[in-house]
């Protein structure tokens, strides 16, 4: 899968997406990231890229011109418009069903504003999706859109060694993952759950289980709302007295 991210800042962007998971899958040619400086694409100059607002208001604005231009040596290069994500408060919020279905493309462009934000003009003619990480306010788009290449390229097939992605993951199903555990067999006085010792697999499935549905209730319990439990599973958590709503 293909990632082209307009920004002011590449540096940071390419230099959060280089290294570790995402690095090494660059490295090996499931994912291209590529970093694109909007300023290279000013008329002006002295590759301004900013002006302030019609109307009055506070903070300065990114321009249109540049923000087009960037975006079309790309959509001019791969030939073709893909989905270009504008990163933004005003967003839909991101989730992991997002991910998944952007990991299906082929190509992504992702803008990344800064200062007040950008010309409403050029969103409107180039922006197919806009997406927020969450109900706050960050100084720009630039960890944003790392959030969201990491989250989406877990998804490309490939990415993930396969002893990463056979596991079960948080919001499978709208469940959270269970707690884990490694050596030693006690720490600070805390045992292993010895289910977990048993080495009886079945068991150990059934528990797991059974924490994630405990774990989902307990710090989300939005998202056990939507959960796929069974019946069965339904009427264990109404008898130790959790009510489904
Ligand atoms: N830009 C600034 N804050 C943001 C957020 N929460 N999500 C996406 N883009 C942003």
């Amino acid at each position: 899968m293909n990632f082209y991210i307009l920004t002011l800042f590449p540096e940071m962007v390419m230099g959060g997406l280089t290294t570790s998971i995402i690095g090494r899958a660059v490295q090996a040619g499931f994912l291209h990231i590529e970093a694109i400086n909007i300023r290279d694409y000013s008329a002006n100059k002295h590759q301004k890229v900013d002006d302030y607002p019609y109307g009055g208001g506070a903070g300065m604005l990114m321009q249109a011109q540049p923000v087009y231009d960037a975006w079309q040596a790309v959509a001019g290069r791969i030939g073709k418009k893909p989905r270009c994500v504008y990163v933004t408060p005003q967003g839909k919020t991101f989730t992991q069903k997002d991910a998944k279905d952007f990991a299906a493309e082929e190509d992504l462009i992702l803008l990344c504003g800064h200062y007040e934000g950008i010309d409403a003009r050029v969103l409107d003619e180039i922006v197919t999706d806009y997406m927020s990480i969450g109900d706050y306010v960050l100084t720009g788009g630039e960890l944003p859109a790392m959030v969201m290449v990491d989250a989406i390229s877990r998804m490309v097939p490939g990415v993930l060694g396969n002893q990463e992605s056979g596991s079960f993951e948080s919001f499978e199903g709208n469940l959270l993952e269970y707690p884990q555990y490694s050596r030693p067999e006690e720490w600070n006085g805390r045992k292993v759950p010895p289910i977990l010792l048993s080495g009886h697999h079945k068991n150990i499935e059934a528990w797991r289980r059974q924490q994630s549905i405990l774990l989902t209730q307990q710090r989300r319990p939005d998202l056990l709302e939507q959960a796929d439990l069974t019946e069965e599973e339904w009427g264990w958590l109404k008898g130790i007295g959790v009510r489904k709503t």
